[in-house]
């Protein structure tokens, strides 16, 4: 089983970037080193993204010994009202905050009452909706962190294999900061993702293919001159990238007044944001910033491309690409590097993986705008769908505080709720308007 999960994470890597930079030179912080979450090999800071030592994926590795948690605490509460209040945990210099940057997070945690009444949650419920991100989505926070890594690698160009949303928060960070972007996407991807990711200038290119075939196609480039000097924010920058996942675990903790949820509601695309929110609530745990207590994490598919749900229910740790057909295109990734990851991750916390299909996204998306005034995206139509699946088959327990993510715009897939549009059309004065039951 372990064999093929490894089998698995090599062909996601294809290609090993030597590492070029002595981590003696590198500034990032608090990081450490590059370590294997496979074997614990460990390597310096580099970009690079696979072990030499078994082609497992690398993490970052870091030194917090020096902190402690009181001090920590205020220093992070006196910080901007960004992703950068967290610098002391994230692998960047601890000048970040000055520098072009689209300075993303801290996003509402919104108490969602009138929904938590709804589905009957009594525990408190809560969106944390990233919406409101400058590119409206999560992909700003993990963007800014490749970012501060491309300088420090000396990269020019910024890259990504993207769904729709990665492609914008590529975009607009390398126009703040000055970089060249090009981008990859499957080329019939959702009309406002593809506006929203050409609009800062950059080269956006449509693959004839699904996301799984864009990967391929960015790990053929990495391997050819003609991608050299260009950093792919989610491949050969992925370890730099993923971290930025972990500010959400951050910013819920610190707005429930440092405190851990009981069990968050979390989308899976390539597994990765699952996986480091987790990774961000261990650290708070270990560092002391909150108590220790349990928390389950449960992850969110559409039915349409559902790898890692198929996988959880069916018993297995190893996850079988699929071919992915649903709206929820944000999340279409078929073949998920994080997902065995993930299903370590919902059974070690006792938590679970469920899917919706896409009628149930859709109703999620105007259940949670009818109670909560929030236009979630058709990952957040997930989220929400799966957060009142697992009520109705008595997983989520109603009597504990949830957190569900939303972690898109609802302004970027409106094919999605085509339909949605005038009560009435009538003529301008009050006749027509009583004739058309407004009264
Ligand atoms: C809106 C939105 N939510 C969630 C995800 C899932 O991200 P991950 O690949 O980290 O699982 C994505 C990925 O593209 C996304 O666009
Ligand atoms: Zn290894």
């Amino acid at each position: 089983m372990r064999k093929m999960r490894r089998k698995g994470l090599a062909s996601m890597a294809v290609q090993t970037a030597a590492s070029t930079t002595d981590s003696t030179t590198v500034d990032l912080g608090s990081a450490a080193a590059l370590s294997c979450r496979e074997c614990g090999h460990r390597v310096p800071l580099g970009p690079v993204f696979a072990c030499e030592e078994c082609f497992g994926p690398l993490e970052i590795a870091y030194d917090f010994s020096a902190y402690e948690p009181e001090d920590l605490r205020k220093r992070i509460e006196a910080g901007p009202a960004n992703i950068w209040r967290y610098a002391p945990l994230l692998p960047v210099p601890a000048d970040v905050a000055d520098k072009p940057n689209i300075n993303p997070g801290w996003t509402k945690l919104v108490k969602a009452d009138n929904l938590a009444r709804e589905l009957g949650v009594t525990g408190g419920l809560y969106v944390k909706d990233d919406s409101g991100n400058p590119t409206h989505s999560f992909k700003d926070r993990v963007v800014a962190q490749a970012l501060e890594a491309a300088r420090v690698f000396g990269f020019t160009t910024l890259s990504c294999s993207s769904t729709g949303n990665l492609a914008g928060a590529v975009g607009a960070a390398a126009a703040r900061a000055g970089f060249r972007s090009c981008v990859f996407i499957p080329h019939d991807l959702e009309q406002g993702k593809v506006v929203m990711a050409a609009i800062y200038g950059g080269e956006l290119v449509g693959i004839e293919g699904n996301y799984d075939d864009v990967n391929r196609f960015c790990s053929e480039l990495i391997g050819d001159p003609a991608g050299e000097g260009w950093g792919f924010v989610n491949v050969n920058l992925r370890p730099y990238y993923a971290e930025g996942s972990k500010t959400l675990a951050y910013e819920i903790c610190e707005q429930l007044g440092w405190k851990l949820p009981d069990q968050l509601v979390i989308p899976i695309a390539s597994g990765s944001q699952l996986t480091k929110i987790d990774k961000g609530l261990q650290e708070l745990i270990k560092i002391g910033l909150v108590e220790d207590k349990p928390y389950k994490i449960f992850g969110a598919q559409a039915e349409g491309c559902s790898p890692v749900s198929v996988a959880y229910k069916a018993g297995h740790d190893v996850v079988r690409p699929q071919k992915p057909n649903t709206i929820a295109k944000s999340l279409a990734i078929g073949n998920p590097a994080d997902g065995p990851y993930v299903l370590d991750i919902a059974r070690r916390t006792g938590g679970a993986v469920e899917d919706v299909n896409d009628e149930q996204v859709v109703d999620a998306i105007k259940l949670l705008a009818r109670t909560e005034g929030i236009f979630a995206e058709t990952a957040g139509g997930v989220t929400v769908g799966v957060t009142k699946k697992l009520l109705e088959n008595g997983v989520l327990d109603p009597s504990l505080t949830t957190v569900v993510l939303n972690t898109g715009d609802g302004l970027k897939t409106l094919d999605a709720v085509a339909g949605t549009g005038l009560t009435a059309t009538i003529r301008p004065n009050l006749e027509s308007f009583r004739e058309a039951g407004l009264a």
